[in-house]
């Protein structure tokens, strides 16, 4: 008899070490422990033996055999089932560091990085930064800054109109100039502020031509301000956002809310020159429509394409790159 409970202890033992699963441990229960089990049969076979000191000495070893099937059963259970939750978690497991992979760090669009300078290079120079709609009626686009409704300067701007309120009344600004009146309007002068945003012209776009794009506009007005510190200023700007190896020119031009107009070019450090935009000093009839006194009041103001910025700075080929949302373009930046 003591050698059949040895024997089957050691069986018992054996195939709950084989076991390979939780799952395989909770039947080995059923089967080793349960009435069908070897030693459950032994326990039967107690009855039989001759003496009663026969009886307690193999019913305690039987005990002893069954106690130690049911901690092995145990400690194998809790082995396993730590395993299997250890495969689950690593198998679940999300990687909360990827997003930290340099290679996969985002960045600003060369377009936003360009508005970003000019603000910076501009508040720098002592400017603030004001913004104003996208979507402007009429009289701020065009009637206030001195191109009433048959104004010849009108078709250069060939316009995006909303279908809201009277026809030709609203439309997707043509340039950020209108945020001149609107800062005008608001505010005390002296006024020294720059206006980045969005502008829209009904254009067919090209290599260097968009239908939608970006400027910045300046607007000084103050005390007997004059075109030497209109010329003063971007000149100050181009060296602070270029570099010292580079210069800047006005040349005469004409916008119907600058008089008088010109267009600002700067020289780069091999000479050439590159067209910026336009300048001038504010026209009367603009302060007037802004609720300021000529007499009192003198400004200039300047505006140019954001866009055209971040291409030249980064050689760039063709502005509609910037718009394709291709990220090997993007990425390079
Ligand atoms: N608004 C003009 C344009 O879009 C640029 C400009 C701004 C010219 C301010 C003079 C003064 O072409």
């Amino acid at each position: 008899m003591l050698t059949e409970i040895e024997a089957a202890r050691t069986a018992a033992l054996a195939s709950i070490a084989a076991a390979g699963s939780a799952d395989d441990l909770r039947r080995l229960d059923t089967e080793l422990l349960g009435k069908k089990g070897a030693l459950a049969g032994l326990k039967a076979g107690l009855g039989r033996l001759a003496t009663v000191d026969e009886k307690k000495a193999a019913g305690a070893v039987l005990n002893d055999a069954v106690a130690s099937v049911e901690a092995a059963l145990a400690e194998r259970l809790a082995l396993l089932a730590r395993e299997e939750r250890n495969l689950q978690l690593a198998a679940e497991a999300i990687d909360l560091t990827e997003h930290f992979r340099p290679s996969s760090r985002g960045r600003a669009h060369i377009v936003t990085q360009a508005w970003q300078r000019l603000e910076d290079v501009f508040v720098g120079l002592g400017f603030q930064v004001a913004e104003g709609p996208e979507v402007e009626t009429d009289w701020y686009n065009f009637e206030a800054l001195n191109m009433p409704p048959s104004h010849p300067a009108r078709s250069m701007h060939d316009t995006f109109y909303i279908d809201h309120g009277a026809p030709g009344s609203t439309v997707l600004r043509t340039h950020t100039s209108p945020v001149q009146i609107r800062v005008m309007q608001e505010l005390e002068p002296p006024i020294y502020m720059v206006m980045p945003g969005r502008v829209f012209r009904n254009e067919t776009t090209d290599s260097t031509h968009l239908a939608v794009f970006h400027q910045i506009e300046g607007l000084v007005i103050d005390r007997g301000i004059t075109l030497a510190d209109l010329a003063g200023t971007i000149e100050a700007f181009t060296k602070a956002f270029f570099g010292e190896g580079f210069g800047s020119r006005l040349r005469p031009s004409y916008f119907p809310f600058t008089e008088p107009s010109a267009e600002f070019d700067i020289r780069t450090p091999d000479g050439s020159w590159l067209e910026l935009g336009g300048c001038g000093m504010v026209h009367p009839n603009v302060l007037r429509a802004g609720g300021l006194d000529p007499e009192e009041w003198s400004g200039f103001a300047f505006g140019f394409g954001i866009d055209r910025m971040a291409k030249e700075r980064h050689g760039v080929g063709d502005v509609r790159e910037m718009y394709t949302n291709d990220l090997r373009f993007i990425e390079q930046f």
